[in-house]
């Protein structure tokens, strides 16, 4: 591993003290095993790279942890500096997020521009509609492209939902959304709470039925009716 990173290191020409630092913090603390995967991707736990995360929230994530899952806090295995460096780095991987949405090229009205605004609010945490759809640069493809706007937020809150269905791996039922079928791994989202967490089993683990009890209205309640409007005024504008 130390080899790698040395390599790594040489490779990206990476200047600065504390983004090596930084690196090397991520690759002991937080890619290994069931984790966030080298560069923050991949991985059993959810993808850290491009997901438009700002710092507070990163660093507030990585100190305290998040209740319910496996995701430790590591106020305490880690120094001051090291969290500083960490926290830095796992930013920098967001940075690509950003990049993206400035160099988008439409020019959005006043709606739509809130919409957009709206869509990816960090205030809204996983709950917000970036932390599954990508739209106009900004967010993650968890579902797949929006093809039909809805026609109004009553439209968007009736959604119907016919891609998700039950899992069950080893005796564990969730609801899940199927993107890859191949001979030897199936790869899908458990949706259980977001955000959505990719997993890859045997298909010989995996048995799936048709209905789901998950709901998109359960997903998108941090939103307001007044919210949903100008988002779907920004979905329209990008579609
Ligand atoms: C936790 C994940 C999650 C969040 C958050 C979420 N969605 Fe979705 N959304 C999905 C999934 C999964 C589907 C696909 C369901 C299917 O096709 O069965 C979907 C489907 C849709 C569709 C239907 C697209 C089509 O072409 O049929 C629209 C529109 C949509 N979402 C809008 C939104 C908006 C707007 C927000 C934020 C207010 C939002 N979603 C938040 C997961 C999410």
């Amino acid at each position: 591993m130390i080899r790698s990173l040395v390599l790594s290191m040489v490779v990206c020409g990476i200047a600065n003290a504390q983004a090596v630092r930084g690196e090397q913090v991520f690759v002991q603390s937080c890619s290994t095993g069931y984790c966030h995967g080298s560069r923050g991707v991949g991985a059993g736990a959810p993808r850290l790279a491009a997901r438009g995360f700002d710092q507070n929230s990163i660093r507030a994530t990585i100190t305290n942890g998040v209740t319910g899952t496996s995701m430790p806090s590591f106020a305490k295995s880690l120094s001051r500096t090291d969290l500083a460096a960490v926290v830095n780095y796992v930013s920098a991987l967001n940075g690509a997020t950003a990049t993206a949405a400035a160099t988008a090229p439409v020019k959005l009205a006043p709606q739509a521009a809130r919409g957009k605004a709206l869509f990816s609010d960090a205030v809204k945490s996983f709950g917000r509609c970036a932390t599954c759809h990508e739209a106009g640069g900004l967010g993650i493809a968890v579902a797949p492209p929006i093809h039909d706007v809805p026609l109004n937020a009553a439209a968007l809150k009736a959604l119907k939902t016919p891609r998700v269905v039950t899992a069950t791996i080893a005796g564990e039922s969730m609801p899940a959304l199927v993107v890859a079928k191949k001979t030897g791994t199936i790869t899908f989202y458990d949706l259980t709470m977001p955000p959505p967490v990719l997993r890859t089993e045997p298909p010989a683990e995996f048995t799936s039925r048709e209905e789901s009890t998950w709901k998109h209205s359960d997903v998108i309640g941090a939103y307001s009716d007044a919210d949903l409007t100008p988002i779907l005024t920004f979905l329209r504008a990008v579609k």
